[in-house]
C-alpha cells in the first residue's frame, strides 16, 4: 500500500534553477492573458449563454474566485518544487506516485482534450471569416458528425449543423462530415511543436494586445446595440421576465462553457523562479489577471445578451462575430475583424497547449511512469519528437468522431478535478520555513471562519432559493434533479471537510479554493460523470498494469 504513495524526492539540483528574476506584476498579467482568453472568450461563451442565459455572469464570477483561490495554490506548490512546473512534478513530491498519476492523466484531459475544442473553434471562425469574404466551405467539411447528428435530432435552430446533416454525401450508410479545418490546424500545430517554434516575448505581447483590442471593440461597438429587454427574457419555469430564463440549474449546466473560458492560469506558476520578489509579485499579478479576465467576460456576456436573445446562441460557434451578422447587428466590417482576431487569438492558445502536453509526458516518461519513447528528444529539433507527434495523434482522432459540448464537459470536469486535489494537496502539505525572495501562501486559521463561511454561504442560498432547499430530495426531477443530487453530495462533503478543519486547524485559502472547485463539480452532469469515470479507469488500469511497475522508484 505505501508504495502506491512513495514519493519523489526533488534535490536542490532539480530545484535550483539560474533564471533570471526579471518578470513584475504586469509581466506575469500578460502572460495570463495570453494563456487565459482563448476559445473560451471567443467560442464557449456562446454555449454558456445558451444554457443560462444572461445570468451566467454570476457563474463567471463563481469560477474566477475558485480560479483566484486555486491559483494561489499553485503558486505555494511552485514555490516549494521552482524548476518543476506541472502539478503533477507537485503531486509526485508530496501526495506520491498514485495521486501524481491521476493528476497527470486528468491534465492529459485539460491540455490534450482542451486543444480539441479550440481547434473545433478556430474552425468555426475560419469558416466564417472565408464566408465573410465570398468563399464557402461546404457545411458538412467544416463541423463534426456528432454535432451535426445532435442539432438534427434535436430540432436545433442551428441552419448550418442542420445544412451539414441534409447536404453530406453518403458513405456507404455513414455521411461523410468531418472537420476539416479542424484537422488542418492541429497538423500544422503539431508540425511547428515537432520543429521547435521559439515563443517569442515581444510577439506574445503584440498578440495579447491585439485580442484585448478586439474585444474591447466588441464591447464599445455592441453596447450601442444593446436591447435591454434582452436581459430579462420570459423564464421557461415561471413565464414571467427573469435573468435566469433557465433557473439557476441553467446557469450551473453551463459551468464547462465558463470554466474553459479560465484554464490556463495554472500556467503561471511556474513563472515563480522568473518573477521579481515572487512573494508578493506572483500572487498579485495572477489575481490582477483573473479579475480582468472576469471583467471581460461579465461585460462580452451583457453585450452578448443584449445584443441578441440568448436562445439564438444554440451550437453557435464563433459567438463574437455572429452577434454582427446581418442577422442580428448587421455590421459586416466588424464581423470580418473579429473572425480575423479570433483566428490568430486561438493559435496561440493551440501552441501553449500542444507544447504543455509533451512535455508533461516527457516528465513522466522519465520517472518511469510512460513508455521510455515519451523521452526521445529530435537529434535536430531538440524537441521531444514522438511526444509530440502523439499529441498530435491524441488530439486529431477525436476530432473525427466527437463533438463540440461532448469534449468540452470532459475538458471541463478533468482539470477542475485536478484542481481540487491540487487544493487538497495544499491542505496536506507540512508547514515550511519562510525563505526569502519566495512565494509563501499566507496562513490563516480554518478552525472558525470556515465552517462560518460555510453555514452562512449555505443559509444565504436558502433564503434566495427556498424552494430549491425544500425539494433538495427530489432527484426525479428531469429538469432539476441532477443538481439537486450534486448539490446534497457537495453539502455532505463540506460538512465533513468543517468537521476535519475544526479539529486539524486547516489553513483557509486551500479550503476556499477545494470548497468552491468542488461547487463547480455540482454543474456537472450524471453522463460527464459517467464518461469521466470510464478515463479515470482506463487511467487506473494503465498505471497498475505500466506504471506502478516500471517506476523508477520501485528500481532505486
Ligand atoms: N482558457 C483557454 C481558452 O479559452 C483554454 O482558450
Amino acid at each position: 500500500m505505501s508504495q502506491l504513495f512513495r514519493r519523489k524526492n526533488y534535490s536542490e539540483t532539480d530545484t535550483s534553477t539560474h533564471l533570471l528574476r526579471v518578470l513584475g506584476v504586469w509581466d506575469i498579467v500578460f502572460f495570463g492573458i495570453a494563456a487565459i482568453i482563448g476559445a473560451g472568450s471567443f467560442s464557449s461563451l456562446g454555449e454558456a449563454v445558451f444554457r443560462g442565459g444572461p445570468g451566467v455572469i454570476l457563474l463567471y464570477m463563481i469560477c474566477g474566485f475558485a480560479c483566484g483561490f486555486t491559483a494561489l495554490c499553485y503558486a505555494e506548490f511552485a514555490s516549494r518544487i521552482p524548476a518543476a512546473g506541472s502539478a503533477y512534478t507537485y503531486a509526485y513530491a508530496s501526495f506520491g506516485e498514485l495521486i501524481a498519476w491521476v493528476i497527470g492523466w486528468a491534465l492529459i484531459m485539460e491540455y490534450s482534450f482542451g486543444n480539441i475544442y479550440v481547434a473545433f473553434s478556430w474552425s468555426d471562425y475560419l469558416t466564417s471569416f472565408l464566408g465573410r469574404l465570398g468563399m464557402h466551405i461546404p457545411d458538412y467539411l467544416t463541423c463534426s458528425y456528432t454535432e451535426a447528428k445532435k442539432a438534427f435530432m434535436s430540432g436545433s435552430e442551428n441552419k448550418e449543423l442542420i445544412n451539414a446533416w441534409k447536404s453530406a454525401p453518403l458513405m456507404g450508410s455513414l455521411k461523410f462530415i468531418v472537420d476539416i479545418p479542424a484537422l488542418v490546424i492541429n497538423g500544422l500545430i503539431t508540425w511547428l511543436c515537432y520543429i521547435g517554434v521559439k515563443e517569442s516575448k515581444n510577439f506574445n505581447n503584440s498578440l495579447v494586445i491585439l485580442k484585448l483590442a478586439v474585444i474591447i471593440l466588441v464591447i464599445l461597438i455592441g453596447f450601442a446595440y444593446i436591447n435591454t429587454d434582452n436581459w430579462t427574457p420570459i423564464s421557461v419555469e415561471t413565464g414571467t421576465p427573469s435573468f435566469m430564463p433557465n433557473g439557476f440549474a441553467g446557469v450551473m449546466s453551463a459551468v464547462s462553457g465558463v470554466f474553459f473560458a479560465y484554464i490556463g492560469f495554472d500556467a503561471l506558476s511556474v513563472l515563480s523562479e522568473e518573477t521579481k520578489d515572487p512573494q508578493k509579485t506572483l500572487p498579485k499579478g495572477m489575481i490582477i489577471s483573473l479579475v480582468l479576465c472576469t471583467v471581460i467576460y461579465i461585460a462580452l456576456t451583457l453585450v452578448l445578451t443584449g445584443m441578441v436573445d440568448y436562445r439564438k446562441f444554440d451550437g453557435v460557434g464563433d459567438p463574437l462575430s455572429f452577434i454582427f451578422e446581418k442577422s442580428n447587428a448587421n455590421v459586416a466590417w466588424m464581423e470580418l475583424t473579429v473572425s480575423f482576431v479570433a483566428i490568430v487569438a486561438i493559435t496561440t492558445v493551440l501552441l501553449v497547449f500542444q507544447m504543455g502536453q509533451p512535455r508533461i509526458w516527457y516528465a513522466m516518461s522519465r520517472d518511469g511512469l510512460m513508455p521510455q519513447k515519451f523521452q526521445e528528444v529530435h537529434p535536430k529539433y531538440k524537441t521531444p519528437a514522438f511526444a509530440t507527434i502523439i499529441t498530435g495523434v491524441v488530439v486529431g482522432l477525436p476530432i473525427l468522431f466527437t463533438d463540440k459540448s461532448f469534449i468540452l464537459d470532459f475538458t471541463s470536469i478533468g482539470t477542475i478535478f485536478a484542481f481540487v486535489l491540487v487544493c487538497a494537496g495544499v491542505l496536506l502539505l507540512p508547514a515550511k520555513e519562510k525563505i526569502k525572495g519566495r512565494f509563501h501562501l499566507p496562513y490563516i486559521n480554518g478552525k472558525i471562519i470556515f465552517p462560518i463561511i460555510f453555514i452562512g454561504g449555505l443559509v444565504a442560498f436558502y433564503f434566495w432559493e427556498p424552494e430549491f432547499f425544500q425539494n433538495l430530495m427530489k432527484w426525479n426531477d428531469p429538469k432539476e434533479g441532477e443538481f439537486r443530487a450534486s448539490i446534497f453530495f457537495f453539502i455532505l462533503i463540506n460538512i465533513a471537510i468543517c468537521i476535519l478543519t475544526f479539529i486539524k486547524n486547516l489553513s483557509l485559502i486551500p479550503l476556499i479554493g477545494l470548497s468552491s472547485c468542488l461547487y463547480l463539480l455540482t454543474g456537472m452532469s450524471h453522463e460527464n460523470w459517467f464518461w469521466f469515470g470510464i478515463w479515470f479507469s482506463i487511467g487506473l488500469v494503465i498505471y497498475f498494469g505500466y506504471g506502478y511497475r516500471n517506476s523508477k522508484l520501485s528500481k532505486s
